[in-house]
Protein backbone atom coordinates (compact mmCIF):
# COMPACT_ATOMS: atom_id res chain seq x y z
CA UNK A 1 0.00 0.00 0.00
CA UNK A 2 1.13 3.63 -0.73
CA UNK A 3 1.26 6.03 2.18
CA UNK A 4 1.44 9.40 2.57
CA UNK A 5 1.59 10.74 6.02
CA UNK A 6 1.14 14.37 6.80
CA UNK A 7 2.21 15.92 10.21
CA UNK A 8 3.25 19.39 11.33
CA UNK A 9 6.62 18.04 13.57
CA UNK A 10 8.85 14.66 12.95
CA UNK A 11 11.52 13.22 15.36
CA UNK A 12 14.37 13.57 15.10
CA UNK A 13 13.68 16.73 12.61
CA UNK A 14 11.81 18.69 15.10
CA UNK A 15 9.37 17.91 17.91
CA UNK A 16 7.96 20.12 20.48
CA UNK A 17 5.76 16.91 21.85
CA UNK A 18 4.31 13.62 21.75
CA UNK A 19 2.98 14.07 17.85
CA UNK A 20 6.47 14.37 16.45
CA UNK A 21 7.54 11.20 18.60
CA UNK A 22 4.57 9.20 17.02
CA UNK A 23 5.28 10.54 13.24
CA UNK A 24 8.72 9.64 13.93
CA UNK A 25 8.09 6.10 14.70
CA UNK A 26 5.02 4.84 13.50
CA UNK A 27 5.32 5.52 9.74
CA UNK A 28 8.98 3.32 10.56
CA UNK A 29 6.68 0.36 11.69
CA UNK A 30 4.49 0.94 8.70
CA UNK A 31 7.42 0.22 6.50
CA UNK A 32 8.91 -2.39 7.98
CA UNK A 33 5.51 -4.59 7.19
CA UNK A 34 6.14 -3.87 3.61
CA UNK A 35 4.42 -0.40 2.93
CA UNK A 36 5.77 2.49 0.70
CA UNK A 37 5.54 5.38 3.50
CA UNK A 38 6.19 8.70 2.70
CA UNK A 39 6.01 11.55 5.03
CA UNK A 40 5.78 15.25 4.68
CA UNK A 41 6.65 17.89 7.00
CA UNK A 42 7.59 21.63 6.36
CA UNK A 43 10.80 22.45 6.23
CA UNK A 44 11.30 25.06 9.67
CA UNK A 45 14.31 26.96 10.01
CA UNK A 46 14.83 25.40 13.53
CA UNK A 47 15.74 21.66 11.37
CA UNK A 48 19.25 21.34 11.85
CA UNK A 49 22.43 21.38 9.17
CA UNK A 50 23.11 17.76 10.25
CA UNK A 51 19.95 16.97 8.72
CA UNK A 52 20.04 19.53 5.71
CA UNK A 53 23.07 18.48 4.29
CA UNK A 54 21.65 14.50 3.67
CA UNK A 55 18.51 16.15 2.01
CA UNK A 56 18.64 16.48 -1.70
CA UNK A 57 16.59 19.09 -3.72
CA UNK A 58 13.92 17.66 -5.56
CA UNK A 59 11.84 20.15 -7.84
CA UNK A 60 9.85 23.32 -7.01
CA UNK A 61 5.79 24.46 -8.17
CA UNK A 62 3.42 27.05 -7.27
CA UNK A 63 0.39 25.83 -5.26
CA UNK A 64 -2.93 26.84 -5.18
CA UNK A 65 -3.96 28.37 -2.20
CA UNK A 66 -7.09 30.59 -3.06
CA UNK A 67 -6.41 33.42 -5.04
CA UNK A 68 -2.16 33.12 -4.55
CA UNK A 69 0.20 30.59 -6.03
CA UNK A 70 3.14 30.44 -3.64
CA UNK A 71 6.40 29.00 -3.78
CA UNK A 72 6.87 25.43 -2.94
CA UNK A 73 9.99 23.58 -2.53
CA UNK A 74 10.32 20.05 -2.29
CA UNK A 75 13.60 18.10 -0.68
CA UNK A 76 13.89 14.77 0.27
CA UNK A 77 15.69 12.39 2.70
CA UNK A 78 16.04 8.81 3.14
CA UNK A 79 16.35 7.01 6.89
CA UNK A 80 14.89 4.05 8.07
CA UNK A 81 13.43 2.60 4.80
CA UNK A 82 10.65 5.55 4.77
CA UNK A 83 11.06 8.94 2.33
CA UNK A 84 10.82 12.02 3.78
CA UNK A 85 9.75 15.42 2.10
CA UNK A 86 10.33 18.29 3.17
CA UNK A 87 8.10 21.32 2.26
CA UNK A 88 10.17 24.33 1.61
CA UNK A 89 9.08 27.86 1.85
CA UNK A 90 11.03 30.40 3.58
CA UNK A 91 8.02 33.01 3.66
CA UNK A 92 5.58 30.72 5.73
CA UNK A 93 8.46 28.26 7.34
CA UNK A 94 12.13 30.80 8.07
CA UNK A 95 11.02 31.88 11.50
CA UNK A 96 11.83 31.37 14.90
CA UNK A 97 9.37 28.62 16.44
CA UNK A 98 7.30 26.42 14.65
CA UNK A 99 3.96 27.59 15.81
CA UNK A 100 2.45 30.59 17.26
CA UNK A 101 2.56 33.04 14.75
CA UNK A 102 -0.53 35.66 13.72
CA UNK A 103 -0.77 33.59 10.65
CA UNK A 104 -0.57 30.08 11.25
CA UNK A 105 -3.81 29.24 10.12
CA UNK A 106 -2.42 30.39 6.47
CA UNK A 107 0.48 28.26 6.73
CA UNK A 108 -0.78 25.54 7.35
CA UNK A 109 -3.62 25.92 4.72
CA UNK A 110 0.04 26.44 2.54
CA UNK A 111 1.15 23.12 3.98
CA UNK A 112 -2.38 21.17 3.52
CA UNK A 113 -2.25 22.29 -0.15
CA UNK A 114 1.45 21.21 -0.84
CA UNK A 115 0.39 17.82 0.90
CA UNK A 116 -2.18 17.85 -1.72
CA UNK A 117 -0.54 18.79 -4.66
CA UNK A 118 2.78 16.82 -3.87
CA UNK A 119 1.38 13.48 -5.16
CA UNK A 120 1.14 14.63 -8.89
CA UNK A 121 4.22 16.36 -8.83
CA UNK A 122 6.53 13.36 -7.53
CA UNK A 123 4.45 10.73 -9.37
CA UNK A 124 3.34 8.98 -5.93
CA UNK A 125 -0.22 7.96 -5.70
CA UNK A 126 -0.76 7.75 -2.03
CA UNK A 127 -4.08 5.00 -1.41
CA UNK A 128 -4.16 6.49 2.05
CA UNK A 129 -3.32 10.32 3.22
CA UNK A 130 -2.75 9.79 6.81
CA UNK A 131 -3.05 13.40 8.71
CA UNK A 132 -2.63 14.61 12.47
CA UNK A 133 -3.84 17.13 14.43
CA UNK A 134 -5.40 20.35 12.90
CA UNK A 135 -2.57 21.79 11.24
CA UNK A 136 -3.32 19.07 8.40
CA UNK A 137 -6.67 19.28 9.07
CA UNK A 138 -7.43 20.83 5.68
CA UNK A 139 -6.09 17.91 3.56
CA UNK A 140 -9.06 15.70 3.96
CA UNK A 141 -11.02 18.81 3.26
CA UNK A 142 -8.98 19.60 0.10
CA UNK A 143 -9.47 15.70 -0.90
CA UNK A 144 -12.80 15.81 -1.03
CA UNK A 145 -12.82 18.40 -4.46
CA UNK A 146 -8.77 16.83 -5.46
CA UNK A 147 -10.63 13.66 -6.08
CA UNK A 148 -12.85 14.65 -8.36
CA UNK A 149 -9.90 17.49 -10.17
CA UNK A 150 -6.97 14.34 -10.77
CA UNK A 151 -7.98 11.31 -11.98
CA UNK A 152 -5.09 9.36 -9.99
CA UNK A 153 -6.30 10.26 -6.25
CA UNK A 154 -9.96 9.65 -7.21
CA UNK A 155 -9.85 6.28 -4.51
CA UNK A 156 -7.51 8.08 -2.48
CA UNK A 157 -8.43 8.14 1.28
CA UNK A 158 -8.33 10.17 3.97
CA UNK A 159 -7.15 9.00 7.64
CA UNK A 160 -7.00 11.77 10.37
CA UNK A 161 -6.08 11.34 13.86
CA UNK A 162 -6.44 13.29 16.96
CA UNK A 163 -3.93 13.84 18.94
CA UNK A 164 -5.00 16.75 21.27
CA UNK A 165 -8.80 17.67 20.64
CA UNK A 166 -7.83 20.83 22.90
CA UNK A 167 -6.38 22.36 19.90
CA UNK A 168 -8.56 22.98 16.64
CA UNK A 169 -7.75 25.61 14.44
CA UNK A 170 -10.34 27.91 14.84
CA UNK A 171 -11.01 31.03 12.59
CA UNK A 172 -12.79 33.97 11.83
CA UNK A 173 -15.45 33.05 8.44
CA UNK A 174 -13.77 35.30 6.48
CA UNK A 175 -10.31 33.09 6.05
CA UNK A 176 -13.22 30.19 4.03
CA UNK A 177 -12.37 31.40 0.97
CA UNK A 178 -9.81 34.31 0.97
CA UNK A 179 -7.34 32.36 2.55
CA UNK A 180 -8.17 28.37 2.14
CA UNK A 181 -9.71 29.02 -1.21
CA UNK A 182 -12.88 26.74 -0.03
CA UNK A 183 -16.48 27.54 -1.27
CA UNK A 184 -18.44 28.76 1.03
CA UNK A 185 -20.66 25.91 0.88
CA UNK A 186 -18.07 24.72 2.84
CA UNK A 187 -19.59 26.75 5.84
CA UNK A 188 -22.24 24.33 6.99
CA UNK A 189 -23.05 22.26 10.34
CA UNK A 190 -21.37 19.18 9.07
CA UNK A 191 -18.40 20.44 7.61
CA UNK A 192 -16.68 23.15 9.06
CA UNK A 193 -18.82 25.95 10.95
CA UNK A 194 -19.00 26.40 14.59
CA UNK A 195 -20.45 28.92 16.19
CA UNK A 196 -20.34 31.27 13.36
CA UNK A 197 -16.51 30.27 12.99
CA UNK A 198 -14.50 27.81 11.04
CA UNK A 199 -13.03 25.07 12.83
CA UNK A 200 -10.34 23.01 11.23
CA UNK A 201 -10.69 20.11 13.36
CA UNK A 202 -14.31 19.80 13.05
CA UNK A 203 -14.16 20.10 9.45
CA UNK A 204 -11.26 17.19 9.50
CA UNK A 205 -13.61 14.69 11.28
CA UNK A 206 -17.03 15.26 9.44
CA UNK A 207 -14.37 15.04 5.96
CA UNK A 208 -12.13 12.04 6.68
CA UNK A 209 -12.75 8.53 5.62
CA UNK A 210 -11.60 7.51 9.26
CA UNK A 211 -10.38 9.26 12.16
CA UNK A 212 -8.40 7.82 15.04
CA UNK A 213 -7.25 9.29 18.31
CA UNK A 214 -4.45 7.90 19.99
CA UNK A 215 -5.83 5.19 22.54
CA UNK A 216 -9.13 3.69 23.24
CA UNK A 217 -9.90 5.23 26.31
CA UNK A 218 -9.56 8.82 24.89
CA UNK A 219 -11.49 8.04 22.04
CA UNK A 220 -14.69 7.30 24.48
CA UNK A 221 -14.02 9.94 26.81
CA UNK A 222 -14.58 12.61 23.61
CA UNK A 223 -18.28 11.82 23.67
CA UNK A 224 -17.90 14.01 27.14
CA UNK A 225 -17.94 17.73 27.19
CA UNK A 226 -15.18 17.70 30.04
CA UNK A 227 -12.76 15.95 27.67
CA UNK A 228 -13.81 17.35 24.30
CA UNK A 229 -13.97 20.78 24.57
CA UNK A 230 -16.67 21.87 22.79
CA UNK A 231 -16.54 18.71 19.81
CA UNK A 232 -18.53 15.93 22.01
CA UNK A 233 -21.63 16.40 19.40
CA UNK A 234 -19.21 15.94 16.15
CA UNK A 235 -17.17 13.02 17.76
CA UNK A 236 -21.04 11.06 18.61
CA UNK A 237 -22.55 11.97 15.30
CA UNK A 238 -19.32 10.80 13.82
CA UNK A 239 -18.85 8.00 16.38
CA UNK A 240 -19.27 5.21 13.41
CA UNK A 241 -15.84 6.14 11.80
CA UNK A 242 -13.88 6.76 14.88
CA UNK A 243 -11.55 4.65 16.75
CA UNK A 244 -8.91 4.80 19.55
CA UNK A 245 -5.31 2.78 18.97
CA UNK A 246 -2.54 2.90 21.62
CA UNK A 247 0.67 4.60 20.70
CA UNK A 248 3.68 2.90 20.67
CA UNK A 249 7.20 4.17 21.28
CA UNK A 250 10.44 3.34 19.86
CA UNK A 251 11.19 0.42 21.78
CA UNK A 252 15.04 1.02 20.16
CA UNK A 253 15.77 3.97 21.49
CA UNK A 254 14.15 3.38 24.99
CA UNK A 255 15.94 0.39 25.80
CA UNK A 256 17.94 0.76 29.35
CA UNK A 257 20.53 -2.45 28.30
CA UNK A 258 21.40 -0.06 25.11
CA UNK A 259 21.15 3.89 25.89
CA UNK A 260 24.09 5.31 25.67
CA UNK A 261 23.58 8.65 28.04
CA UNK A 262 22.29 6.31 31.22
CA UNK A 263 25.42 5.89 33.30
CA UNK A 264 24.94 2.57 33.67
CA UNK A 265 22.89 0.15 31.82
CA UNK A 266 20.16 -2.38 33.01
CA UNK A 267 17.75 -4.85 32.25
CA UNK A 268 14.48 -6.84 33.39
CA UNK A 269 17.53 -9.40 34.23
CA UNK A 270 20.18 -7.79 34.94
CA UNK A 271 18.78 -4.62 37.43
CA UNK A 272 21.95 -3.86 39.13
CA UNK A 273 22.90 -0.87 36.65
CA UNK A 274 19.82 0.78 38.07
CA UNK A 275 21.19 1.33 41.48
CA UNK A 276 24.36 3.26 39.76
CA UNK A 277 21.56 5.47 37.71
CA UNK A 278 19.62 6.39 40.96
CA UNK A 279 22.87 7.48 42.66
CA UNK A 280 23.51 9.50 39.29
CA UNK A 281 20.56 11.08 39.41
CA UNK A 282 20.70 12.04 42.74
CA UNK A 283 23.76 13.35 42.45
CA UNK A 284 22.81 15.67 39.60
CA UNK A 285 19.77 16.64 41.11
CA UNK A 286 21.17 17.52 44.30
CA UNK A 287 19.41 15.39 46.28
CA UNK A 288 20.84 13.52 48.77
CA UNK A 289 22.77 10.09 47.64
CA UNK A 290 20.62 7.16 49.81
CA UNK A 291 19.88 4.18 48.22
CA UNK A 292 16.84 3.51 50.20
CA UNK A 293 14.87 6.16 49.95
CA UNK A 294 12.22 6.15 47.03
CA UNK A 295 12.88 8.96 44.51
CA UNK A 296 9.52 9.92 42.37
CA UNK A 297 10.29 12.00 39.11
CA UNK A 298 8.06 13.98 37.16
CA UNK A 299 9.12 14.80 33.44
CA UNK A 300 6.43 17.21 31.94
CA UNK A 301 4.99 20.20 30.66
CA UNK A 302 3.84 22.25 33.57
CA UNK A 303 0.67 23.02 32.43
CA UNK A 304 -2.99 22.33 34.19
CA UNK A 305 -4.19 19.83 32.50
CA UNK A 306 -0.98 17.62 33.37
CA UNK A 307 -2.43 17.50 36.89
CA UNK A 308 0.15 20.19 38.68
CA UNK A 309 -2.38 21.36 40.31
CA UNK A 310 -3.03 18.28 42.48
CA UNK A 311 0.25 17.72 43.38
CA UNK A 312 1.11 21.19 43.76
CA UNK A 313 -1.34 21.06 46.68
CA UNK A 314 0.01 17.50 47.78
CA UNK A 315 3.38 18.84 48.41
CA UNK A 316 3.46 18.86 51.68
CA UNK A 317 1.63 15.43 52.14
CA UNK A 318 3.99 13.79 49.79
CA UNK A 319 7.29 15.63 51.30
CA UNK A 320 5.80 14.20 54.39
CA UNK A 321 6.56 10.72 53.62
CA UNK A 322 10.12 9.68 53.54
CA UNK A 323 10.74 10.18 49.81
CA UNK A 324 12.63 12.22 47.13
CA UNK A 325 11.54 14.02 44.54
CA UNK A 326 12.60 15.46 41.51
CA UNK A 327 10.51 17.77 38.73
CA UNK A 328 11.76 18.52 35.14
CA UNK A 329 9.77 20.90 32.78
CA UNK A 330 8.98 24.16 31.76
CA UNK A 331 5.26 25.98 31.69
CA UNK A 332 3.32 28.13 33.62
CA UNK A 333 5.32 30.21 35.96
CA UNK A 334 3.07 30.11 39.08
CA UNK A 335 4.21 25.79 38.95
CA UNK A 336 7.82 26.63 38.45
CA UNK A 337 7.13 28.46 41.50
CA UNK A 338 5.72 26.36 43.22
CA UNK A 339 8.68 23.73 42.41
CA UNK A 340 11.16 26.43 42.78
CA UNK A 341 9.98 27.05 46.55
CA UNK A 342 9.58 23.28 47.08
CA UNK A 343 13.49 22.61 46.32
CA UNK A 344 13.86 25.68 48.75
CA UNK A 345 11.84 24.25 51.57
CA UNK A 346 12.99 20.60 51.30
CA UNK A 347 16.54 20.95 50.82
CA UNK A 348 18.23 17.84 49.30
CA UNK A 349 14.93 16.53 49.13
CA UNK A 350 12.94 18.26 46.69
CA UNK A 351 14.77 18.84 43.61
CA UNK A 352 13.25 21.72 40.64
CA UNK A 353 14.76 21.29 37.25
CA UNK A 354 13.09 24.20 35.41
CA UNK A 355 14.37 23.45 31.86
CA UNK A 356 13.69 21.30 28.68
CA UNK A 357 16.68 18.52 28.93
CA UNK A 358 17.04 15.59 26.78
CA UNK A 359 19.56 14.48 29.02
CA UNK A 360 18.00 15.19 32.33
CA UNK A 361 14.75 13.32 31.24
CA UNK A 362 16.60 10.23 30.75
CA UNK A 363 18.48 10.67 34.11
CA UNK A 364 15.36 10.30 35.71
CA UNK A 365 13.56 7.75 33.72
CA UNK A 366 16.46 5.88 33.91
CA UNK A 367 17.40 6.74 37.85
CA UNK A 368 13.88 7.31 39.49
CA UNK A 369 11.63 4.44 41.20
CA UNK A 370 8.20 6.22 40.78
CA UNK A 371 6.98 8.32 37.98
CA UNK A 372 4.00 10.60 38.73
CA UNK A 373 1.26 11.91 36.18
CA UNK A 374 -1.47 12.89 37.25
CA UNK A 375 -3.18 13.91 34.12
CA UNK A 376 -6.48 15.44 34.48
CA UNK A 377 -6.63 14.64 30.39
CA UNK A 378 -4.51 12.66 28.19
CA UNK A 379 -4.77 11.52 24.73
CA UNK A 380 -1.93 8.72 25.16
CA UNK A 381 1.17 10.09 27.24
CA UNK A 382 4.23 8.46 26.25
CA UNK A 383 6.34 9.26 29.44
CA UNK A 384 4.56 6.74 31.01
CA UNK A 385 5.65 4.24 29.04
CA UNK A 386 9.07 5.11 28.82
CA UNK A 387 9.24 5.35 32.52
CA UNK A 388 8.02 1.37 32.87
CA UNK A 389 10.94 0.64 29.90
CA UNK A 390 13.59 1.53 32.65
CA UNK A 391 11.75 0.37 35.68
CA UNK A 392 10.64 3.35 36.68
CA UNK A 393 7.08 2.74 38.21
CA UNK A 394 4.20 5.13 37.31
CA UNK A 395 1.69 6.63 39.56
CA UNK A 396 -1.10 8.09 37.26
CA UNK A 397 -4.72 8.96 36.73
CA UNK A 398 -7.13 6.56 34.80
CA UNK A 399 -7.63 9.02 32.19
CA UNK A 400 -7.06 8.03 28.58
CA UNK A 401 -3.79 6.41 27.49
CA UNK A 402 -2.78 5.92 31.04
CA UNK A 403 -5.53 4.21 32.00
CA UNK A 404 -5.12 1.84 28.73
CA UNK A 405 -1.11 1.61 29.66
CA UNK A 406 -0.56 1.19 33.00
CA UNK A 407 -1.92 -2.02 34.66
CA UNK A 408 -3.08 -0.87 38.61
CA UNK A 409 -1.04 -2.90 41.50
CA UNK A 410 -2.90 -5.81 42.55
CA UNK A 411 -2.19 -6.21 46.37
CA UNK A 412 -3.67 -9.88 46.27
CA UNK A 413 -2.06 -11.53 42.87
CA UNK A 414 0.85 -9.56 42.71
CA UNK A 415 0.05 -8.77 39.44
CA UNK A 416 0.52 -4.71 37.96
CA UNK A 417 3.09 -2.54 36.50
CA UNK A 418 2.10 0.54 38.43
CA UNK A 419 -0.47 2.56 40.18
CA UNK A 420 -4.02 4.52 39.89
CA UNK A 421 -6.40 6.31 40.91
CA UNK A 422 -9.85 7.39 39.48
CA UNK A 423 -10.81 11.11 40.62
CA UNK A 424 -8.94 14.28 39.67
CA UNK A 425 -8.99 14.92 43.44
CA UNK A 426 -5.55 15.32 45.57
CA UNK A 427 -6.94 12.54 48.17
CA UNK A 428 -6.75 10.02 45.26
CA UNK A 429 -3.75 11.11 44.08
CA UNK A 430 -1.64 10.90 47.10
CA UNK A 431 -3.55 7.60 48.72
CA UNK A 432 -1.94 6.06 45.02
CA UNK A 433 1.34 7.66 45.68
CA UNK A 434 1.64 5.93 49.51
CA UNK A 435 0.69 2.46 48.12
CA UNK A 436 3.73 2.58 45.64
CA UNK A 437 5.92 4.18 48.68
CA UNK A 438 4.76 1.50 51.36
CA UNK A 439 5.49 -1.17 48.77
CA UNK A 440 8.73 0.22 48.07
CA UNK A 441 9.70 0.28 52.20
CA UNK A 442 7.58 -3.20 52.80
CA UNK A 443 7.96 -5.32 49.68
CA UNK A 444 10.84 -5.39 47.87
CA UNK A 445 10.00 -8.36 46.62
CA UNK A 446 6.42 -7.34 45.21
CA UNK A 447 8.42 -4.23 43.42
CA UNK A 448 11.12 -5.99 41.59
CA UNK A 449 8.10 -8.33 39.93
CA UNK A 450 5.83 -4.87 39.25
CA UNK A 451 9.42 -3.35 38.03
CA UNK A 452 9.76 -6.79 35.92
CA UNK A 453 6.49 -6.94 34.44
CA UNK A 454 6.49 -3.26 33.46
CA UNK A 455 10.16 -3.65 32.06
CA UNK A 456 9.11 -6.57 29.30
CA UNK A 457 5.51 -5.30 28.68
CA UNK A 458 5.32 -4.43 25.03
CA UNK A 459 5.04 -1.07 23.57
CA UNK A 460 6.40 -1.57 20.14
CA UNK A 461 4.66 0.09 17.47
CA UNK A 462 4.01 -3.61 15.94
CA UNK A 463 1.07 -3.99 17.69
CA UNK A 464 -0.36 -0.39 17.05
CA UNK A 465 0.85 -0.49 13.52
CA UNK A 466 -1.33 -3.77 12.33
CA UNK A 467 -4.62 -1.82 13.80
CA UNK A 468 -3.42 0.85 11.17
CA UNK A 469 -3.17 -1.13 9.05
CA UNK A 470 -6.48 -2.90 9.12
CA UNK A 471 -8.06 0.50 8.90
CA UNK A 472 -6.21 1.45 5.79
CA UNK A 473 -7.84 -1.74 4.38
CA UNK A 474 -11.22 -1.33 5.57
CA UNK A 475 -11.28 2.63 3.83
CA UNK A 476 -9.69 1.56 0.29
CA UNK A 477 -10.83 -1.58 0.25
CA UNK A 478 -7.22 -3.54 -0.24
C1 LIG B 1 -0.34 14.71 22.26
C2 LIG B 1 -1.08 14.20 23.48
C3 LIG B 1 -0.34 13.03 24.16
C4 LIG B 1 -0.02 11.97 23.10
C5 LIG B 1 0.74 12.60 21.93
C6 LIG B 1 1.06 11.62 20.83
O1 LIG B 1 0.83 15.33 22.64
O2 LIG B 1 -1.28 15.25 24.42
O3 LIG B 1 -1.13 12.46 25.17
O4 LIG B 1 0.77 10.96 23.68
O5 LIG B 1 -0.02 13.64 21.37
O6 LIG B 1 -0.10 11.05 20.27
Amino acid sequence: MNILFASSEVAPFIKTGGLADVAGSLPQALARKGHDVRVILPLYEGIKDEWRSQMTYLQNFNVHLAWRTPYCGLFELQKDGVTYYFVDNEYYFKRGGIYGHYDDGERFAFFSRAVIESPGHLGFWPDVIHCNDWQTALVPIYLLEERQRVPELINAKSVFTIHNIEYQGRYGREVLVDLFGLPDSYFHERMLSYYGDVNLLKGAIYAADYVTTVSPTYASELRYDFYAHGLAGVVSDNAHKIRGILNGIDVERYDPWKDQKLPMSFSAKQMKGKKACKAALQEMSGLEVRPDVPVIGCVSRLVSHKGFDLVVEALPEIMGMDVQMVVLGTGDWAYEEAFRNAAWQYPNRFSAQIMYSDAFSTAIYGGADIFLMPSIAEPCGLSQMIAMRYGTLPVVRETGGLKDSVQPYNQYTGEGTGFTFANADKGDMVWALRQAVDLYHGDQKAWKGLQKTAMTTDFSWDRSAGDYLEIYGWVTGK
